[in-house]
């Protein structure tokens, strides 16, 4: 009976097995493991090397290839740079784990911002359920936001896409990385999926999920605990969609930080859809500089729910991360076209809705729809406060926005 039923099942299925990652006919035969270009896998000796070879060697097969990090394996690997373009379309197959050297020494001037450099490769799936291994602890402990004592220097990014096209990034484990866990710098068409990125609350810079200079991504249910942005949405992102995150800790969803040092910057058409907010400091954010040029436009944040958030509503046009004070500046990047829809739960601090827009350059068309927040502690009233903000509201909105009569 048993049988007869699983027999049934996997022949409703099998139409679809084909289009699973990994047991693509095409690509099962042309698997490259590390494990035979020499890589120990022991998690003590130095893998880089191995996986390198590897990479060169698939990348230049004439049919599509798989990259195979074998289940159960460690690989200790320091700086790593796998170059595109390839031959074919890469399946980078993480079953087990890589993880980055601990020491610090192994990163040159020249190589400090990168662990994992994945660059110029086109059709390219990361993927097998494994894990990504920053081994962040001994740059947290570096950081002069650790101990203020410290110099302030750079540390590497676990794991980043440098122009690729036709990414997919899916069901795999990024964890304790030395500063941003994933990138995306420079691509277009791609899809992030399942992906499960770990980092202690107190890690400092570990924004989850980094997104610059990039059209048409997607980022879907992942699940971010981290010490800094759960997502960090900069200049140049074009036609972003999220959908199904869980954040926190962190510091929530953020567009920005964008305009520092005078810069121009650009994002259009970003919608953030499905959110849930475990205990982090911002919850819909976006933050920019005094000074800036440029626009973000045609932005959504809905359907989320905040759990204890300290500012679940946050636009700050007066952001300033910096030791000296920032003064009043004339430009700045434009913010317009904002909608808040649906957003709901509770609030850590009395001030929920925070519209906080520049004198110079006042936010536009932005947009409340069915909000209800509350405070976690019931002591005062949640509130909300704007500066050189033009915006109305749909349907009802608590608190009431602004000193909103009617
Ligand atoms: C906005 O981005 C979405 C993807 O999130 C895309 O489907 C849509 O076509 C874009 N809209 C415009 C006007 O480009």
């Amino acid at each position: 009976m048993a049988s007869t039923v699983l027999i049934l099942f996997a022949s409703l299925l099998a139409p679809f097995l084909f289009f699973l990652p990994g047991v693509d006919a095409d690509t099962s035969s042309n698997v490259f493991s590390v494990q035979s270009y020499g890589a120990h896998g022991d998690g003590q000796h130095d893998d880089t090397k191995a996986l390198g070879d590897t990479w060169s060697a698939a990348c230049s097969s004439a049919k599509p290839a798989v990259v195979l990090i074998p289940k159960g394996k460690k690989y200790l690997t320091k700086h790593t740079t796998l170059f595109g373009p390839c031959k074919s379309s890469i399946m980078f197959m993480v079953k087990g784990t890589l993880v980055a050297s601990p020491e610090r020494s192994d990163w040159s001037k020249e190589t400090i911002r990168h662990w994992i450099l994945i660059s110029g490769v086109t059709a390219l799936t990361v993927t097998g359920g494994g894990t990504i291994d920053g081994n962040g602890m001994i740059w947290w402990q570096n950081s002069c936001k650790t101990n203020s004592k410290l110099p302030c220097t750079e540390a590497p990014t676990a794991l980043t896409f440098l122009s690729c096209k036709n990414l997919k990034v899916e069901n795999l484990k990024v964890v304790d990385s030395q500063q941003i866990q994933i990138s995306v710098e420079d691509c277009t068409d791609v899809k992030v999926s399942r992906v499960s990125i770990t980092a202690p609350e107190t890690s400092p810079n570990t924004d989850g999920i980094h997104i610059t200079r990039s059209r048409d991504v997607q980022v879907m249910d992942c699940t971010i605990k981290t010490g800094d942005d759960c997502m960090s949405i900069e200049d140049g992102t074009d036609n972003l969609y999220v959908k199904n995150i869980v954040c926190g800790p962190g510091h929530g969803i953020s567009i920005g930080s964008l305009g520092d040092h005078n810069s121009e910057a650009h994002v259009n058409n970003v919608t953030i859809d499905t959110v849930r907010l475990y205990g982090t400091t911002n919850g819909a954010r976006i933050k920019t500089w005094q000074g800036g040029k440029g626009s973000a436009k045609n932005i959504v944040f809905q359907n989320m729910i905040m759990n204890n958030v300290r500012n679940p509503i946050i636009i700050d046009q007066n952001y300033c991360d910096s030791s000296t004070p920032c003064k009043q500046q004339k430009s700045a990047v434009e913010v317009s076209n904002v909608l808040f829809k649906n957003i709901q739960g509770t609030s850590a601090s009395e001030e929920t809705i925070m519209l906080h827009c520049s004198s110079s350059v006042p936010c536009h068309g932005v947009t409340l729809e069915n909000i209800k927040l509350t405070l976690k502690a019931g002591s005062s009233d949640a509130k909300s406060t704007c500066q050189n903000a033009e915006w109305k509201k749909f349907g009802s909105v608590s608190p009431q926005p602004c000193g909103f009569k009617n």
